[in-house]
């Protein structure tokens, strides 16, 4: 059978892959247009996507040939699960394996905001630090902090876990399991974090109303998806001055375009959507998806599944 896989991966998985499929890996630095991915995908039985690929109705409808589509991420927002559920095409996704990278970059940005390290480090790149003074960049004690997680899966519990072993108080969303409402937890949190799904239910959740319900000089931190924030309202609730600052892990747009606004502050922290960019955990993601991708060409029920509707869908009727 023939696979696509839109971007090269690191480690050795697409070896297993080339052991029983031949295989095209595209060889750009940016990710194939919307023309080029059908063009691929057209002569293919699976596709091995990234975030940044859109695979929608139109592209199942036209490459009827493909019948598995392994996602290399544990988000799969890029992909119309019902369209690919009701072509009973088997969807796959990365849990796990990045769950504690991702919760370490967390950490590292709140960390870094609380002391204010990229600041201070901009500040002596400048030259603008002359001497060493009392009341210049004081940060934030660990214990007087309490973290808000909005989101407590998997990535969310392993926040929590680093947090409270570094001396914080952490409260989360999801009432009803030890859980507090948003409001609560808005209303509480020197730093807010987020580490939920992009849903159409979370797409646009951080707007306006939500950031001045903030702790005047709370922080952001943003390691999930960019479109869960308004960047227009956080660019505002920082110009204001009511957050003394955001780490931005993901945006929206993402890249933010050259000389925009939030990247003209120095109390904001963006980093290139690189929370599970560690060496293991960017082989263990290609070793899942690759495994998805041969379960799902073999017929079997893929080991990590995000749409497991489609192994029980009502068979088509003639
Ligand atoms: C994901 O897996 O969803 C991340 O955003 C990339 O690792």
């Amino acid at each position: 059978m023939h696979v696509f896989v839109t971007r090269q991966l690191p480690g050795a998985a697409l070896d297993q892959l080339r052991a029983r499929h031949s295989v095209s890996v595209w060889p750009g630095l940016l990710p194939p247009s919307p023309v080029e991915l059908r063009r691929y995908a057209q002569r293919s039985d699976g596709l091995l996507t990234l975030l940044t690929d859109r695979v929608d109705a139109g592209l199942l409808d036209a490459c009827p040939s493909v019948r598995v589509v392994s996602n290399y991420a544990v988000g799969f927002e890029n992909i119309d699960i019902p369209a690919a559920t009701a072509r009973g095409i088997p969807v796959g996704h990365t849990p796990g394996v990045l769950t504690g990278a991702t919760a370490q970059l967390a950490i590292t940005l709140i960390l870094d905001l609380l002391r204010r390290v990229s600041e201070a480090d901009k500040a002596v790149r400048q030259g603008r630090w002359q001497t060493w003074e009392p009341a210049a960049y004081l940060g934030t004690s660990l214990s007087e902090v309490t973290l808000g997680l909005v989101g407590h899966g998997r990535i969310g519990r392993a926040v929590a876990a680093l947090a409270r072993s570094l001396g914080m108080r952490v409260i989360y969303t999801t009432p009803g399991n030890g859980g507090h409402s948003l409001a609560e937890v808005l209303a509480q949190s020197d730093v807010v974090s987020l580490h939920a799904p992009l849903t159409p239910q979370t797409r646009g959740m951080i707007n306006a109303r939500v950031l001045a319900a903030m702790r005047p000089g709370a922080l952001l931190v943003n390691v999930a998806r960019g479109a869960m924030v308004d960047t227009a309202a956080l660019t505002d609730a920082l110009r204001a001055g009511h957050l003394a600052g955001a780490g931005l892990d993901v945006t929206d747009p993402e890249p933010l375009p050259v000389g925009h606004e939030l990247l003209t502050f120095p109390n904001v922290i963006v980093t290139p959507h690189i929370a599970s960019a560690t060496v293991a955990a960017r082989t263990a993601m290609a070793d899942l998806a690759v495994g998805n991708l041969l379960a799902g060409l073999d017929g079997q029920v893929m080991p990590h599944c995000a749409n497991p509707a489609v192994y029980t869908r009502p068979a088509p009727t003639a």
